[in-house]
């Protein structure tokens, strides 16, 4: 049997953060299990599209499904989710490669991220936001409720009142239809307990690296 050992539940004392907060996802930091990417679609206050990456979001599986999300207290998304009480969760595949970044780039207020990131605005199906046409499937949420799970942290959770998804990805073998979804994996800056050192981060998927990423 493999040889099992206990984790530190927060940071070793002494270990210094790069930046304030980084250890607030302690064990996300420790083990690499992965997190998928999404790119959450939000209305700004003058009808543009905000973009936000987003790889805590949690699809569970009940009835009506429920989307989760954790969101930064000071964003663009969470302002405008409260204010709508909408967003859609896009599902990011890896084949839009470094695009998907250029959202993390245009983030002023009020700015349509969507067109300054070069991707294209298809309305949602039951809410204002719109969907992310590249990406591959998408699930549009109304605000349930919100709570203020750490300083500056809240996790949101939405009913998914639509979904919808391209056809590769209902149609074919499991493989087939795995690939077609090419999802990416977000795994953050990894923290080495023998070194004490975090490690930086990395990109993986279930299917085979190609150069797009
Ligand atoms: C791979 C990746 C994953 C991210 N995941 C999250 C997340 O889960 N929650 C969050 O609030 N910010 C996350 N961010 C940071 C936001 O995407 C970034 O700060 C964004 O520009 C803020 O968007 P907003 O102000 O429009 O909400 C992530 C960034 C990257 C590159």
């Amino acid at each position: 049997m493999n040889k099992k050992i206990s984790l530190p539940l927060s940071a070793p004392p002494g270990t210094e953060p790069e930046w304030p907060g980084q250890f607030d996802s302690w064990l996300c930091r420790l083990l690499p299990v992965g997190l998928p990417v999404y790119m959450i679609t939000t209305k700004n206050e003058n009808g543009t599209d905000n973009v936000q990456l987003n790889a805590w979001t949690l699809l569970t599986g009940r009835a009506p499904a429920e989307l989760f999300l954790m969101v930064l207290w000071g964003g663009h998304t969470l302002r405008n989710a409260l204010r709508t009480g909408e967003w859609v969760a896009n599902v990011a595949p890896r084949s839009m490669g470094d695009r998907m970044f250029e959202v993390v780039r245009h983030n002023q207020p009020e700015t349509d991220e969507l067109a300054a990131s070069g991707l294209t605005a298809l309305p949602g199906e039951a809410v204002a936001a719109s969907r992310v046409a590249e990406a591959v499937a998408h699930f549009e949420c109304r605000l349930d409720w919100h709570r203020e799970i750490a300083p500056g942290v809240a996790l949101v959770a939405g009913q998914v009142v639509a979904a919808s998804a391209d056809q590769a990805i209902l149609e074919g073998t499991p493989e087939q239809r795995v690939n077609a979804l090419d999802i990416l994996f977000y795994l953050p800056s990894l923290f080495n307990l023998a070194s004490a050192r975090l490690d930086g981060e990395r990109y993986a998927s279930l299917t085979p690296p190609d150069a797009g990423v």
